[in-house]
């Protein structure tokens, strides 16, 4: 195993969530596909397909119960992009586990595995700037990010259209 992921098997500070963030697993595809598109389906976030998620399953971490490993709780990606740039993103937190600072544990070992791959710079495309901003992402234009732009959003069929709004981190 990998130094990085090594050092993401954290356990979660707060006592009453017995959870841990490991990296994803082949099984834990079937429950993020289920967490990610039930936001998908009500525009909250973009669909993932089972074959977007297994191609990139290297990238996503998630959040189990410390007891019961196989349960996911939410899951999130950091996708490297340049020698020192990287994306957050498909963060989602199971619709009936939300507010119980998972999202925020996940975020915050997206961010320690930005650290060690020596990453200057996280952005994310995201409908909940106010959850991002509390880790001190900004919000900036996506003229600002070309190669996400070009690379991927251009073939986006709300290329034309997005509401996502653009926001970094510089670590
Ligand atoms: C956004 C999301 C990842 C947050 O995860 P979470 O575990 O629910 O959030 P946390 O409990 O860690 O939130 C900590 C704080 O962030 C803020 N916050 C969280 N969700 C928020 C929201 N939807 N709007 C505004 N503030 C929010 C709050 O201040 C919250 O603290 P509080 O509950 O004490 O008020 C989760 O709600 C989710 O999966 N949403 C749908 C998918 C999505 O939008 N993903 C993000 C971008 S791709």
């Amino acid at each position: 195993m990998p130094e990085y992921a090594q050092s993401l098997n954290r356990v979660n500070p707060l006592p009453d969530l017995n959870t841990l963030v490991r990296k994803a697993r082949l099984s834990d595809v079937a429950e993020m596909y289920r967490i990610i598109n039930y936001y998908a389906e009500s525009q909250r976030m973009l669909p993932k397909t089972e074959l977007q998620l297994y191609e990139n399953l290297r990238d996503y971490s998630i959040v189990t119960d410390a007891s019961s490993t196989d349960r996911v709780l939410a899951c999130g990606a950091l996708h490297l992009y340049w020698e020192n740039l990287a994306e957050i993103r498909a963060l989602a937190v199971d619709h009936a586990m939300t507010r119980k600072r998972l999202g925020t544990f996940l975020v915050e070992s997206l961010l320690s595995e930005a650290r060690e791959w020596e990453i200057d710079r996280v952005f994310c495309f995201t409908y909940e700037p106010k959850f991002f901003s509390r880790f001190g992402f900004v919000r900036v234009e996506h003229r600002s990010l070309p190669l996400k732009v070009y690379n991927e959003c251009f073939h986006c069929p709300k290329f034309n259209t997005c509401d996502e709004i653009a926001m970094v981190l510089d670590l």
